[in-house]
């Protein structure tokens, strides 16, 4: 037992240490170590103390503490950890890699003991140190762990970052080593980089295809970055590929190059992945100009949403060329898109729209509001066709609160729209058209009205 003050025996130190770099320590989590009367920690870490005090990196020894104190190895469970942790009520040092707090032990130790007796001393992360050496900012990386959790949910994680053109970056371990989750990400077009024991003598960062590395066998002390595959040409945007503006529109971006523009060439600074909205009206095969136009359906996703919950479900009313549903579906990677439509030629059009955009539209035929009947339970709803016959079914149908959005042409439906759903804007975007000589004119485009709101929490019977 501890011979000092309460405060001093309730105090658990947590100290962060990436591979074997005691050397990166503060002076203070030095401290917390040689003098911890017992010491916690995963069998790796507490051999690594063995070497650091060896080397003389935590001072003199002292007899029952530091290197000297006894163990509790993290193998016999996080349980055994805290009871021998409370039992001892001595000065006690907790061993964790990288920064405890991310993906780490603290969560657990804090919920068990309460976060105020914990003092963390947050070593660099191994996610942080993976895209240190990769020369690659990371705070736009979904980051995934892989450790002691289930392996099919990180590969959906980091598959979900992937379709939207970002990096993943997956926390590997022993039992789901790298290869294990380059073969549960399967067959995405994707690279991968496998930094392994980041801080030892023997780390290695290997980049490869995914199918090299399912094929390999790897150190599970190992992060495994997933980047987008970079399609022929260098460029690794979506957006850049499919996005051309609606003709004669000008977009231009900050730096003042017109997007569409041929900026991608030798030279020319390669474009970021990113995820757009309110793409080309151009890229949905649509009958007679029915098609939600771009700036329009920009628009209806704002007022839409993405919902939260797990596997949310959409509906896309009246789907014409099936726009709104597939944009959705493009945002939304976890989300099914249900499209409506009574024309079966239309029908047939949403789903090649659908697969020309990489996303998968489930299509009923059928004329709404009785074809609404048996579909599983919306998270959102877009009414495009079908009047207010179709929205007052779409509002008793649909969960309270969940969001509906709807379009209309004409003045008087807009205003009874307007009435059930609270909310109404007009959308009348003017493209600019350019003339010969460079100069520009606009061009109209048919007025839309956009109600949108929540579907009722009480009803009236
Ligand atoms: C429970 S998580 C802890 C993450 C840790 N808190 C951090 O900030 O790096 C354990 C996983 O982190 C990764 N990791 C920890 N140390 C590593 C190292 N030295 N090199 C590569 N990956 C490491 C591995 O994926 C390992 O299985």
């Amino acid at each position: 037992m501890c011979e000092d003050d309460s405060t001093e025996r309730r105090r658990i130190s947590v100290v962060g240490v990436l591979g074997d770099r005691w050397d990166a320590l503060g002076e203070r989590a030095v401290a917390r170590v040689a003098e911890a009367e017992l010491v916690g920690g995963g069998a790796r870490l507490l051999r690594s103390l063995d070497g650091a005090a060896a080397r003389g990196l935590l001072g003199s020894p002292r007899r029952g503490r530091g290197v000297d104190a006894p163990k509790v190895d993290l193998v016999l469970g996080i349980d055994h950890l805290v009871s021998e942790l409370e039992r001892a009520r001595c000065r006690a040092c907790v061993l964790a890699s990288g920064d405890p707090g991310f993906f780490g032990i603290v969560r657990k130790l804090g919920a068990r003991l309460g976060a105020g007796r914990l003092e963390v001393h947050p070593g660099p992360s191994s996610v942080a140190v993976a895209f240190a050496r990769l020369g690659l900012p990371w705070d736009d990386v979904a980051v995934v762990s892989a450790h002691g959790r289930p392996l099919g949910a990180a590969a959906d994680a980091a598959r979900r970052a992937l379709g939207r053109g970002a990096r993943a970056a997956v926390l590997c371990s022993p039992g789901q080593p790298p290869e294990a989750v380059a073969t549960a990400v399967g067959d995405v077009a994707a690279e991968g980089v496998v930094c392994s024991r980041l801080g030892c003598d023997d780390e290695s960062v290997t980049r490869l295809s995914l199918s090299e590395i399912a094929a390999g066998r790897w150190d599970g002390l190992s992060v495994l970055v997933l980047e987008p595959a970079r399609p022929a040409g260098g460029t690794r945007s979506l957006c850049w590929e499919r996005m051309e503006p609606p003709a004669g529109t000008s977009v231009v971006t900050p730096a003042g190059t017109p997007v569409g523009a041929p900026a991608v060439g030798a030279g020319s600074p390669t474009p970021q992945a990113s995820l757009r909205w309110g793409l080309a009206d151009t890229g949905f095969a649509h009958r007679d100009g029915m098609v939600t136009k771009a700036e329009v359906r920009a628009v209806v996703l704002s007022k839409l949403g993405l919902p939260s919950g797990p596997d949310p479900v959409m509906w896309d009313v009246g789907a014409g060329s099936g726009s709104v549903g597939i944009e959705w579906a493009r945002l939304a990677p976890s989300g099914r898109v249900i499209a409506i439509e009574r024309d079966p030629a239309g029908a047939a059009r949403i789903a090649a729209n659908a697969s020309a955009h990489g996303v998968e539209v489930g299509v009923v035929v059928g004329e709404a509001p009785e074809a609404l009947g048996g579909l599983p339970t919306p998270a959102a709803v877009f009414v495009g066709g079908g009047g207010l016959a179709v929205l007052d079914a779409v509002l008793v149908a649909a969960p309270p609160g969940t969001p509906v959005v709807a379009a209309y042409a004409s003045l008087d439906h807009a205003a009874q729209g307007g009435n059930r759903l609270g909310s109404l804007t007009q959308v009348a975007a003017a493209r600019g058209v350019q003339l010969p000589g460079g100069h520009w004119r606009l061009e109209g485009t048919n007025p839309v009205f956009v109600a949108w709101g929540s579907a009722p929490g009480e009803r009236d019977t």
